[in-house]
C-alpha cells in the first residue's frame, strides 16, 4: 500500500530491544535525527525476557581469548572468527558503558560484579541483574535513557517493507501503526539509514520462549527487499523450558541455564543424572548437546520431559538468586524448593538472520541489521549462552558509528533523493491470520529439534498449501484458490504473512543442509560433514547461496 503519512529522519531504527535502543541512543548522540519504531510498546520485545545475563570477560583471570575459544566451540565450525573477535574484545567495555548508562547489575559484598556460568562457558563470565531478570533491567535502563534523551519513538508501529531510492539504496520503511484502539493506517519513515533490530522468529514454532511479538518480521522484510539471509536453519532450542503439558502452545517459561550454572542437575524419569560422562562439562555442555541429550533420554524412556533438580539450593537461594523462575514455577503449581522442575526443549533463538558485515551493513546499501534479526557471524551453528545481549550491544554501537560516518559523507542531494522516492515498497499478498496455528504446528512437527528429509518435506507441503486469502489448510486437503477471500490488512495478517515466509526459508535451508551441525539436527544425516557443509547457506542473491 502507498504510505498515507510520512516522517523524515536521518535514521530509522525498527525495534526497541537492547540492539535497537543502543543503536538509536548512539545515533542520536552523534547528532542524527533518529526515530525508533516498534511493534508493541518499547519494552515488549525479547530483551525484557532474558534471564541469565550478558557474557563478557569481566572476571579476574578471564580474557577475551578464552571467551572467543568457548564461542567458537559452541558455533561448531561456522562462526566468523573476525566477528567473534570484535564481540569478545569490545564486549567488556560495552557492558561497562551500559552500566554507566544506568543498568544496575548484581554485585557481591565487595562491590564487584557477581558472575555466573552457563552452558559452554569454561569460566564464570555472565553478569546478571535482579538475580534472573537481566533483560528486564537492561530494557528498563535503555528505555529510561531513550526517554531522557527525548528520542522520537513510535509505538504500535509494525514495520512492513523497505523503501528504496532509484539507486537501490535504503530510503526508509513503511509501517502500519495500530493498537490500543487506534489505527493510523500505513505510513512511512523516510531516512537514508535503516536499522533492523526487530528480534527473532520463535513464534514460527508452536512452543517457544519468545514473546508473541517475535514473528520474524525483519527477516521477512529483508527477504522481500533482496537482502541476503543466512544460517536460518540454525534455530536454537533451549534445553530447559518449563514443561506445561503436551501440546502447550505459545510463549513458555524459561528456566535459565544459570540455574545449572549454580549447580542444578538434569535427571531422568528414574532420577538419574544422564549428562554425566556425556561431556566434560556435564549439565553445562553447550546448549545443542544438552538439548539433544534430553530429547534422546525422553525417547528412551518414553517420557514427555526430563527434570531439573535444584532442591539443594534451598528456599533462600531460590528467593534471592532466581526469583523470576521461582515465581513462574509456582504459578504453574511446581515448587522447585521441594520438587524437581519438569523441563523440555523449546524454540529459543535464531542463530541466523539478515547477513551483515562487521559494521552491521547488509548487502542493500543503507540497510543495517543487529541483534537477533541479524547474522553477524558470531553465533555460527549454535549461539553460546548469553552472547545475545552482548551482540546486540556491541554491533549496535558499530552500526551507529558507521551511520554517523556515512551521514557526514552524504551531500544534500543524496538526502533529497532519499526523501523523495519509494518505488520499491511492496508487501507480499496477505495471509489469513487463521493460518498461523497450522504454520506453527507444521514447523514444530517437521522442523523442530529433530529433523529429517521426510519431516521437513511434510512441513514444506503444509506451508506450500497456505496461500494468500485462503483459510488454513491441513496436510492433504487441497488449497483454496488464491484471492477467493481477501484478507484485511492488520498486525495479525502482516505477522502471519511474515511467519509463513520465514518458515519457508527455514525449511528450505534445513532441507538443503544434509548434515548435523550445532543446533541443526538431521536424523537422516547424523554426522557433521565438514567437506560439504562447513559453509553458510545464504538465501537471496549472495555468492554462497546456490
Ligand atoms: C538463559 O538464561 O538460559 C538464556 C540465556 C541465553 O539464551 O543466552
Amino acid at each position: 500500500p502507498e504510505p498515507g503519512w510520512s516522517i523524515e529522519a536521518d535514521v530509522v531504527v525498527a525495534g526497541s530491544g537492547v540492539a535497537g535502543l543502543t543503536a538509536a541512543l548512539r545515533c542520536a548522540a552523534a547528532g542524527l535525527r533518529t526515530v525508533v519504531v516498534t511493534k508493541a510498546r518499547l519494552d515488549d520485545g525479547s530483551t525484557r525476557w532474558a534471564q541469565g545475563g550478558i557474557a563478557a570477560s569481566l572476571g579476574e583471570g578471564d580474557t577475551p581469548q578464552q571467551h572467543l575459544a568457548d564461542t567458537l566451540v559452541a558455533g561448531a565450525g561456522l562462526c566468523d572468527e573476525a566477528a567473534v573477535r570484535e564481540l569478545v574484545t569490545e564486549g567488556a567495555p560495552a557492558v561497562r558503558r551500559l552500566i554507566a548508562a544506568g543498568a544496575e547489575f548484581d554485585r557481591a559484598d565487595d562491590g564487584e560484579l557477581q558472575l555466573t556460568r552457563e552452558g559452554g562457558h569454561h569460566r564464570r563470565r555472565i553478569a546478571h541483574a535482579g538475580g534472573d531478570a537481566t533483560g528486564a533491567e537492561v530494557s528498563r535502563a535503555l528505555v529510561a535513557a531513550v526517554r531522557d534523551a527525548g528520542l522520537r519513538t513510535v509505538e504500535h508501529a509494525l514495520v512492513l517493507d523497505l523503501l528504496k531510492d532509484e539507486r537501490g539504496r535504503a530510503a526508509g520503511v513503511t509501517l502500519h501503526v495500530m493498537g490500543e484502539g487506534r489505527d493510523d493506517g500505513v505510513g512511512a519513515v523516510r531516512a537514508p539509514a535503516v536499522v533492523l533490530a526487530t528480534g527473532g522468529m520463535g513464534q514460527v514454532f508452536s512452543a517457544t520462549t519468545n514473546p508473541s511479538v517475535s514473528t520474524g518480521d525483519g527477516v521477512a522484510l529483508a527477504l522481500r527487499a533482496g537482502a541476503d539471509v543466512s544460517d536460518v536453519e540454525f534455530v536454537q532450542f533451549h534445553p530447559t523450558v518449563l514443561f506445561l503439558g503436551a501440546g502447550s502452545e505459545g510463549q513458555q517459561p524459561l528456566v535459565s541455564e544459570a540455574v545449572r550454572g549454580e549447580g542444578a542437575h538434569l535427571v531422568d524419569a528414574d532420577g538419574v543424572r544422564f549428562m554425566l560422562g556425556r561431556h566434560e562439562l556435564a549439565e553445562l555442555a553447550p546448549r545443542d548437546i544438552v538439548a539433544k541429550a534430553i530429547m534422546g533420554r525422553m525417547r528412551e524412556q518414553g517420557a514427555e520431559h526430563m527434570y531439573l533438580d535444584a532442591r539443594h539450593f534451598g528456599r533462600e537461594m531460590w528467593e534471592t538468586r532466581f526469583p523470576t523462575i521461582l515465581a513462574a514455577c509456582r504459578a504453574h503449581g511446581i515448587d522447585p524448593v521441594t520438587r524437581p522442575i519438569p523441563v523440555a526443549p523449546a524454540a529459543h533463538y535464531a542463530s541466523g538472520g539478515v547477513r551483515t558485515d562487521l559494521a552491521g551493513r547488509t548487502n542493500v546499501p543503507g540497510l543495517y541489521a543487529c541483534g537477533e534479526v541479524a547474522c553477524t557471524g558470531v553465533h555460527g551453528a549454535n549461539r553460546l549462552a548469553s552472547n545475545s545481549l552482548l551482540e546486540g550491544l556491541v554491533f549496535a554501537e558499530r552500526i551507529a558509528d558507521d551511520i554517523a560516518v556515512a551521514a557526514k559523507e552524504r551531500g544534500p542531494a543524496d538526502q533529497e533523493r532519499a526523501a523523495g522516492h519509494a518505488p520499491d515498497a511492496r508487501v507480499a499478498p496477505l495471509i489469513d491470520p487463521a493460518a498461523r496455528v497450522s504454520v506453527q504446528r507444521a514447523m514444530s512437527a517437521g522442523a523442530g529439534v529433530l529433523r529429517s528429509a521426510a519431516s521437513l518435506r511434510a512441513a514444506a507441503e503444509t506451508l506450500a498449501a497456505v496461500r494468500p486469502g485462503t483459510a488454513p489448510v491441513e496436510p492433504g486437503t487441497p488449497p483454496v484458490e488464491p484471492g477467493t477471500a481477501p484478507v484485511e490488512p492488520g498486525v495479525e495478517a502482516w505477522e502471519t504473512t511474515n511467519l509463513l515466509s520465514v518458515a519457508r526459508a527455514l525449511v528450505e535451508a534445513a532441507l538443503r543442509r544434509e548434515e548435523t551441525r550445532g543446533c541443526h539436527w538431521r536424523e537422516d544425516f547424523p554426522d557433521r560433514d565438514d567437506d560439504r557443509w562447513r559453509r553458510h547457506l545464504v538465501l537471496g542473491l549472495g555468492p554462497e547461496g546456490s
